[in-house]
């Protein structure tokens, strides 16, 4: 006797997805072990206990696997475990070298294993990119890295110091004094300046302004860019900004551009800054955007651009959970 594994994800937790995937996952283990249907004894299926709509046997049953005694089993929750994941055992009465089948991305990204993966999120302002950054990040268990806040940072020291930001060369002299870090606690940065936390007062409309404009400079781009690069060489992360995918990371594992009306993009931020008890006005909001964007995407260094290898989603009328499936399905089918 002989068995044979394999596993399969799916993305989300449906009848039509279990059936395809479970199809996929048996018909390609046949057809690599070079098997019939007679030489299969059994069949176990384990999954995780997201899953809830369909019994894997039943869905083997449907793929042509009857007459064989089939079993499905649900596993216990395990912290960091690969999510929405059906395992497979085939028992055979053949003597073969089994070869076993790990489809769409059925590997677990985890910060403790030895893969160490760079996923680069880009995007204007408001397209969504730092939520689902975040939620990618927390769910794969990695670092998120926002890159923004480093900006954010750099123009907050401009605006505190009274130097002007369109100076490039009062900015440049900043930042040898410049004492920025980024600390992470129970998974959250926090930027600080000088020691001093100053993630909520880096998320103002001035600082934004300010952080796009002194982003313009390659003398901030060079410093600050050299910190992101020894962020990502050391972990994997989910890193989010403007040029993650073209200039920073040209070779990061997935990359993905994030876009969305202007107008969607506006209301997400004033929302947002609302939220938080900030006095802001939606048409002043809408108009700094577009000033940043046209800033931010027609600077000289590395600008605001899509990569030629990055998946593009527009996100105007998707919800976090759909940009979420989506990105997730890419990086499962790829790895
Ligand atoms: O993502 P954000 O809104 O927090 O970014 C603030 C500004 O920082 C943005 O207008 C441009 C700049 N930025 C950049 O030039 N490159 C990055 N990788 C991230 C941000």
């Amino acid at each position: 006797m002989v068995v044979i594994r394999g596993a399969t994800t799916i993305v989300q937790d449906e009848k039509e997805e279990i059936q395809k995937a479970v199809s996929e996952l048996l018909w390609q283990i046949v057809n690599k072990n070079n098997l019939t249907k007679d030489e299969i004894t059994s069949i176990v299926f384990s999954s995780t206990s997201d899953i809830h709509s369909y019994y894997p046997a039943k869905a083997a049953r449907e793929a042509g696997f009857e007459g064989i005694s089939l079993f499905s089993a649900q596993e216990p929750e395990i912290d960091g475990g690969l999510k929405l994941c059906i395992r497979v055992m085939l028992f055979i009465e053949k003597n073969i070298r089994p070869l076993h089948v790990y489809l769409r991305g059925a590997r677990v990204l985890r910060k403790d294993l030895a893969l160490k993966i760079n996923i680069a999120i880009d995007g204007p302002a408001g397209s969504g990119k730092s939520t689902v950054a975040k939620l990618l990040a927390r769910d794969y268990k990695i670092l998120y890295l926002d890159t923004g806040a480093m900006y954010r940072a750099c123009g907050l020291k401009a605006l505190r110091e009274g130097v002007n930001v369109e100076d490039e060369g009062a900015v440049c002299s900043l930042l040898s004094s410049l004492d920025l870090s980024v600390e992470y606690r129970d998974g959250v940065q926090h930027t600080l300046l000088g020691g001093e936390d100053v993630s909520e007062e880096i998320r103002t409309p001035p600082v934004s302004m300010a952080a796009s404009t002194v982003s313009k400079y390659p003398c901030v781009r060079l410093k600050l860019v050299e910190k992101q690069r020894e962020i990502a060489g050391k972990l994997s992360c989910v890193l989010d900004g403007r040029d993650i995918g073209t200039y920073v990371l040209p070779d990061a594992d997935f990359k993905f551009f994030l876009t969305a009306d202007t107008d969607v993009r506006a209301r997400r931020r004033f929302d947002e800054l609302k939220a938080k008890g900030f006095d802001v006005d939606l048409t002043a909001l809408r108009e700094e955007i577009a000033a940043r964007d046209k800033q931010d995407s027609t600077r000289a260094f590395a600008p605001l651009k899509a990569a030629d290898d990055a998946v593009v989603i527009d996100t105007s009328r998707l919800s976090v959970e759909e940009v979420l499936a989506c990105i997730k399905k890419t990086i499962q089918e790829k790895i």
